[in-house]
């Protein structure tokens, strides 16, 4: 099974607080997504590899640490995700971005993906799937299996608020990929698919659209 880690630095957990709140404004709304995405990218990019390099400071010669291994890709599942990207790539600039469009039927709650771009590299690099919200899970797997198909093999999943419904269903069908958020589990789904308590619909509140 795969590792579901909570990110519960106090900056994010502050940050987060007021993400949630319903009086936040577009503006703060879409600042502190970023400013979320990219503290938990500092904790998602602990395990990169490190190399050792010779190099030579003003003073003298050193033996010092550079990062080696797999190049990352950053995919937003749209819209939503998009909110993250810049947020990520700011720690990580060389990361080369994919984007997977998933929107879900409101009746149905099914995911539908009308739009795929990757990296031409997928299979070799270290994919990070960035979305706020992780509510059946439905959007996550289907974005998951669409990047397996193409290749990718080293996935791991990044959102905001999670409900235990969503990570028991990426559990089950990914227990290769881990998943890391910035809260503990909400507590439910309600019967219109949405987080509980969660921060309400994270395409509108980003973008303004209602
Ligand atoms: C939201 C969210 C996730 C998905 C989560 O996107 O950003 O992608 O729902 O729900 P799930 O876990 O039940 O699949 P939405 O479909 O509303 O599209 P949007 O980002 O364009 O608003
Ligand atoms: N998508 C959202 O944007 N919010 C939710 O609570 C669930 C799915």
């Amino acid at each position: 099974m795969s590792k579901f880690t909570v990110i519960n630095h106090p900056l994010i957990q502050h940050k987060l607080r007021i993400l949630r709140d319903k009086n936040t404004s577009t503006k703060d709304f879409r600042d502190l997504v970023n400013e979320i995405a990219m503290l938990m990218a500092y904790e998602v990019s602990r395990d990169m590899q490190l190399e050792d390099v010779e190099i030579d400071t003003p003073v003298a010669h050193a033996t010092v640490k550079q990062l080696t291994g797999k190049k990352v890709a950053v995919v937003p599942i749209l819209r939503a995700g998009l909110g993250m990207v810049d947020g990520v790539v700011k720690l990580i600039p060389a990361a080369r971005i994919g984007h997977i469009g998933m929107y879900r039927d409101e009746k149905t709650l099914e995911p539908h993906e009308y739009f795929i771009k990757l990296p031409e590299d997928i299979e070799k690099r270290e994919v990070i799937v960035v979305d706020p919200m992780l509510a059946t899970g439905g959007s996550a797997k289907d974005a998951i299996a669409a990047l397996k198909k193409r290749g990718a093999k080293y996935i791991k999943l990044m959102v905001l608020v999670a409900a235990p419904e969503g990570v028991k269903a990426v559990q089950a069908a990914d227990p290769d990929v881990d998943i890391y958020a910035a809260a503990a589990l909400d507590d439910h789904l309600n019967q219109n698919g949405y987080i509980v308590p969660g921060l309400g619909d994270a395409g509108d509140r980003l973008f303004g659209t209602k």
